[in-house]
């Protein structure tokens, strides 16, 4: 059962920042999750919300934002928002890198980003899963390179996942946890499908999700994931 941490180890720092995934490294994750949007200027930062509003001591949309403008932007405990190239130089092959495709245009340079990271820095695909609830640009990614591991998210319903996993020849489903039951968990690794839900947080959600027999769990508090 892979130990995923969400945004890092969100329930201990300050989520999608260097020293929340450095948390999650410490804790002996198989796993982070992350979030990314596009700057302005075309670089693939680390952050959930389209607006750096709830997160920083900015205000405005990322994307209307260069690099060097988001920079300055500061997180709690001193952080900035990363770009996703410093989040895998951090990470270092420690634990697989789950990246989400949150903002529009992110699929092509995600994928020439693995792609540099398998072919120059010598990681494997298997060390990456590209996820996200815009299945379109799933389909873009997988268009891209096939080789790239995908996960279909979804919060509302497992049987269009499903149709559209097996459409993509995708690795996983990731559903919310609310949607699971032990009997959608087993179909869906019956067709094949790692599980992975998110985001489980509380002990008594983690049992029963694990008595589900998933094959990982996304916590904000992954050290409670045994
Ligand atoms: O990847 C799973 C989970 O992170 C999806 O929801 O809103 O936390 O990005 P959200
Ligand atoms: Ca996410």
């Amino acid at each position: 059962m892979l130990k995923i941490g969400h945004r890092g180890a969100r329930g201990y720092e300050p989520e999608n920042t260097l020293i929340s995934f450095q948390k999650a490294l410490d804790m002996g994750v198989d796993g982070i999750e992350l979030d990314v949007h596009l700057s302005a200027d075309g670089l693939v930062v680390v952050i959930h919300d389209e607006t750096v509003d709830r997160t920083t001591d900015g205000s405005g949309l990322v994307n209307e934002k260069t690099y060097e403008q988001l920079s300055h932007f500061r997180i709690e405990k001193n952080q900035n928002i990363p770009t996703l190239k410093e989040v895998l130089d951090l990470v270092d092959r420690k634990c697989f890198v789950n990246i989400e495709l949150k903002g529009n245009g992110t699929a092509a340079p995600v994928v020439a980003m693995i792609q540099e990271y398998v072919q120059v820095q010598k990681w494997s695909y298997d060390d990456f899963i590209v996820s996200s609830f815009e299945w379109k640009m799933l389909s873009e990614t997988v268009a891209l390179d096939s080789n790239i591991p995908i996960a279909v998210l979804t919060e509302t319903t497992i049987a269009a996942a499903l149709d559209f996993a097996k459409k993509i020849k995708a690795r996983a489903i990731n559903p919310d946890f609310i949607l699971l039951e032990i009997g959608t968990t087993e179909q869906l690794q019956r067709e094949g499908f790692k599980v992975y839900p998110w985001t489980v947080n509380e002990i008594e959600d983690i049992k029963t999700i694990q008595n589900y027999g998933v094959d990982g769990i996304i916590s904000d508090f992954p050290d409670r994931i045994q």
